[in-house]
């Protein structure tokens, strides 16, 4: 039989594209909120202060975002929720003692708002050839934390013996950023990519077609 429409490497399944947002939904009003602050707006005329109290008015008492939590066994996962030009909204999910790589912000603003269990930040910064550690501070649910690679670089971490779900808002969007080895502070670029595009498992699909699906 003869598919007549077949897809070629490079497409997407269709539930992997941008979706119609539903007035409903409290995740899609602050797709939309955020949009309205941060679309055509450059960086340095951001408002800081609005963009993280949209974050917090949403972590102190919605819970739409769990139709799209999905853990993943080996490593946290990051699934889609929104895709702008100038900004991304992913839904991180960390299993207890989960962590990210100590990373850069691509020089772009970088917000997480804890939305269930707790959530460890420790900044970093690039010394002498290797790493010098700073701060560690615990977010629970509700916090908002902000950074940009002005301030540090930093790694996360699911703390307390509890798995933790964070919302992370990058302007612009991060493609890819620099990893750290913490031994020797070696630098690695690596490619971002998705665990699932508003609840659709996606971790085998190629991150920059999902890109391309959703700026159509
Ligand atoms: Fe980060």
């Amino acid at each position: 039989m003869t598919d007549l429409n077949p897809m070629t490497d490079g497409d997407v399944d269709p539930a992997m594209a941008r979706p119609v947002r539903s007035d409903d939904c409290s995740l899609d009003r602050l797709t939309a909120a955020l949009e309205r602050e941060l679309d055509g707006v450059s960086p340095a005329d951001v408002d800081g202060t609005r963009v993280a109290s949209l974050l917090r008015e949403y972590a102190a008492g919605e819970d739409s975002w769990r139709r799209y939590a999905a853990a993943g066994d080996d490593s946290y996962s990051r699934n889609l929720i929104w895709r702008a030009r100038d900004f991304e909204l992913l839904l991180l999910c960390w299993k207890s003692g989960q962590a990210s790589a100590i990373h850069d912000h691509g020089d772009q603003n970088c917000w997480m708002a804890v939305l269930d269990g707790a959530l460890e930040e420790e900044h970093f910064s690039a010394r002498d050839g290797g790493l010098k550690r700073g701060r560690v501070k615990t977010y629970e649910a509700g916090g908002v934390a902000f950074i940009r690679d002005e301030i540090a670089l930093h790694q996360i971490r699911a703390t307390g013996g509890r798995d933790g779900v964070s919302l992370h808002l990058y302007a612009r969007p991060i493609d890819s950023c620099l990893s750290f080895c913490p031994e020797t502070g070696d630098a690695t670029r690596i490619e971002v990519g998705y665990t699932s595009v508003r609840g659709t498992a996606c971790a085998e699909a190629d991150p920059e077609a999902i890109r391309r699906a959703w700026a159509e």
